[in-house]
């Protein structure tokens, strides 16, 4: 973010903070240490971007409306956390916030939040690509918690847990399918990418990028995506306030967080237990190496699944990519 987009910030948290009540240039000039007319051009590249800010010349700026936008200002203003989201960088549009999330990670504070309203070049696991189009939510969160690279799948589940929470209080049923897939109805309507940059037995920091197909037509995306995908505007039948989807995201992750550090990872498992999908089901996984059909019998304390296979074996997998199936399908 340059220095321009930092200020426009700046004053849209001041009239956002005055609700309404006009906020003279003056002052505006004067707290942010710019020109009469540095104030000007940034209220004016507000409006260029949706704000509707009034102007009275006595009074000076008052904002009347906002548009749809995930904007650092508008989370921030009611966001409750005092770690997740502290502060947040705001992409217009970019490649994609894990990529940029990594490349600041050395340089900011745990909890840094990098969002977008589109993605030009977002990763999905596993290689794949991920479908990134406006009206979604697509951000990345920096963690830096003091654990070994073979624990960080906890914090995935953890933020598959926080995901499934938030979408259940808006009356729908959410499920994890094993790993970070979650589902409405068994249809994909979130994924989660982790990624870690590691000593040999701690966490430098982690990137948990989280996606939401929130007010996202799926029917436009690729045949063999779509019939798997839904979206919160589908399943609700209108579209939600994204800010407020954030708002309550990133304060349900931070509780969960909280925990993990104060209780560790069983608290976390039990809740992601309850919401799986992808127990007592059928399940094909498939990893670098092989391809296991058997039922998910649970999950471990790294959130390894375990696998019960045709022939009675047991089977620990770690990573991998999970399908549901018909009972006995493929054995
Ligand atoms: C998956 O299910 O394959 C994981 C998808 C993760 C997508 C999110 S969107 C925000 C962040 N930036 C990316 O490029 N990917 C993640």
């Amino acid at each position: 973010m340059n220095i321009r987009d930092k200020i426009k910030d700046k004053i849209l948290d001041k009239l956002i903070a005055d609700e309404g009540e006009p906020v003279s240039g003056e002052k505006l000039a004067k707290e942010l240490s710019i020109s009469r007319s540095a104030v000007w051009k940034n209220i004016k590249a507000l409006r260029d971007e949706g704000y509707m800010i009034e102007s009275s010349t006595n009074l000076g700026y008052s904002l009347v409306s906002s548009p749809d936008t995930l904007s650092s200002a508008r989370i921030k203003a009611g966001l409750e956390t005092k770690l997740i989201g502290k502060d947040i960088e705001y992409f217009k549009e970019t490649e994609s916030t894990n990529t940029i999330a990594r490349e600041i990670a050395g340089s900011v504070d745990e909890g840094t939040v990098v969002i977008a309203e589109s993605q030009t070049g977002g990763r999905g696991r596993l290689g794949r690509k991920w479908i990134s189009p406006e009206g979604g939510i697509w951000f990345s969160i920096i963690l830096k918690p003091k654990i070994q690279p073979v624990h960080a799948p906890r914090i995935t589940l953890l933020a598959g847990v926080a995901v499934a929470k938030t979408i259940s209080t808006y009356g729908l049923e959410a499920r994890i399918k094993w790993p970070n897939d979650v589902l409405i109805s068994g249809k994909k309507v979130c994924g989660i990418l982790t990624e870690i940059e590691a000593e040999m037995d701690l966490i430098d920091y982690c990137v948990v990028g989280i996606g939401i197909d929130a007010n996202v037509d799926t029917e436009s995306f690729p045949e063999e995506i779509r019939q798997n995908s839904t979206s919160l505007k589908k399943e609700l039948g209108h579209e939600i306030a994204r800010v407020e989807f954030v708002q309550k995201l990133l304060s349900e992750f931070e509780s969960l967080y909280l925990k993990f550090q104060k209780e560790g990872f069983p608290p976390i498992l039990e809740e992601w237990r309850e919401m799986s999908a992808t127990i007592g089901e059928w399940v094909k996984i498939t990893t670098q190496s092989k391809t296991v059909y058997g039922e998910a019998i649970g999950v471990d304390n790294e959130g390894a699944l375990i696998l019960e296979t045709g022939e009675g074996r047991l089977e620990k997998i770690v990573a991998g990519n999970c399908e549901h199936l018909r009972r006995g399908q493929g054995a």
